[in-house]
Order: structure tokens, then C-alpha cells, then sequence
């Protein structure tokens, strides 16, 4: 398949945007860059040591710059961080540049098992750097998840991926949407 649009992928911190895109990437022909990897190049620190350090804002800024600069690499797939996508400006950015955005839909329970494991997540963890107990880590990606779906929905395509599909089952979806 040779697909020459920008196709970027959105969705929830945890929702495989990152595997999925690049193997989206290999049966597309295009490049595959991940967002937050980019930015973490490009400052030369993990992504929990901008938050602690430089504050969400200045993350988000950084969200803003990497974005702009990777819009030149053609063609391209993209996996944005989790909250990037809420970011009016870089909507308007992709869409300037006819991109087609992927919302990957993932059950919350996926969502936590997946997130449990795994402590780069800043908005996840306790004030103290702590990654929180069971019930109050599912609370926090629920208010989370409730407050971004409505912006993860303006995505062009929106991917439900079933409990238990592998990355090479979603990426067949992703490819029969494109
Ligand atoms: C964030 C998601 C993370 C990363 C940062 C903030 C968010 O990316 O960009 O921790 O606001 O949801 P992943 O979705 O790749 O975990």
C-alpha cells in the first residue's frame, strides 16, 4: 500500500498509538515519528523530567515546536502524545497540512492494565512522583479519559479497538479506514 497523506494517531496515553503508528508506517511506505520522542530528543530529557523541571506548559509549547518541525518530513505518520490533540492549534496545524487523524478507541480497563505498568506518565502520578494505588489511578484516567474524549472524537476516523485485539488486528482496521 503506498499512502502519501500525513496520517496522524490520537487517543488516550496507553492506547498503543505509538506501535500501532509505526506499523501503520511499514505497510504505508511513510516515516513513522513519535511526538513525545521527538521532544524528549530535542531537550534531552524524559518527558516526567520536563514536567517536574519546565511545567506543562512549557511541554505543551514543546508539543507545538516538534509538531511544526516534523510537518516537513513527507510522507509521514505521526503518534501524538495523549493530550496533544487537545491543542487547537496543532488541530488546525494538521489540518493545514490535509492531514487524516486516527482516534484509537481502547477500553479503559485496557486503558489501566497497560498504564499500571508503566510510571513516564506525569499526569498519572501522585504529587510526590508516586505512581497511586489501583482505585485512585482508575479514577484519574476516567476524569481524564471524560474530559479529552470530546476533543479525541473531532478526529476524522475513530478506531474501537476490541478487548483483547492484537497491535497486527488493529493496524488491519486502521489500514481498512485509510
Ligand atoms: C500526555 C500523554 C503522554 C505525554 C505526556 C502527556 C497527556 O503521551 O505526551 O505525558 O497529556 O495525555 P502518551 O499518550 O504517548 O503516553
Amino acid at each position: 500500500m503506498n499512502y502519501h497523506r500525513l496520517i496522524v494517531l490520537t487517543g488516550f496515553m496507553g492506547s498503543g498509538k505509538s506501535a500501532l503508528g509505526s506499523k501503520v508506517a511499514s505497510r504505508t511506505g511513510a516515516a513513522f515519528r513519535d511526538l513525545d520522542d521527538e521532544i524528549e530528543k530535542l531537550e534531552g530529557k524524559k518527558i516526567r523530567d520536563i514536567f517536574r523541571e519546565d511545567g506543562e506548559d512549557y511541554f505543551r509549547q514543546l508539543e507545538r515546536t516538534c509538531l511544526n518541525q516534523l510537518l516537513s518530513v513527507k510522507p509521514l505518520v505521526l503518534a501524538l502524545g495523549g493530550g496533544a490533540f487537545a491543542q487547537p492549534e496543532i488541530r488546525s496545524r494538521i489540518t493545514a497540512h490535509d492531514g487524516v487523524t486516527v482516534f484509537l478507541d481502547v477500553p479503559v480497563q485496557t486503558l489501566f492494565e497497560r498504564l499500571k505498568r508503566n510510571t513516564n506518565r506525569p499526569l498519572l502520578l501522585d504529587d510526590d512522583g508516586q505512581m497511586p494505588d489501583d482505585d485512585r489511578l482508575m479514577k484519574r484516567i476516567r476524569e481524564l479519559l471524560a474530559q479529552r474524549e470530546p476533543v479525541y472524537r473531532k478526529a476524522d476516523i475513530t478506531v474501537t479497538v476490541k478487548p483483547g485485539w492484537t497491535h497486527e488486528q488493529t493496524t488491519e482496521e486502521i489500514l481498512k479506514h485509510l
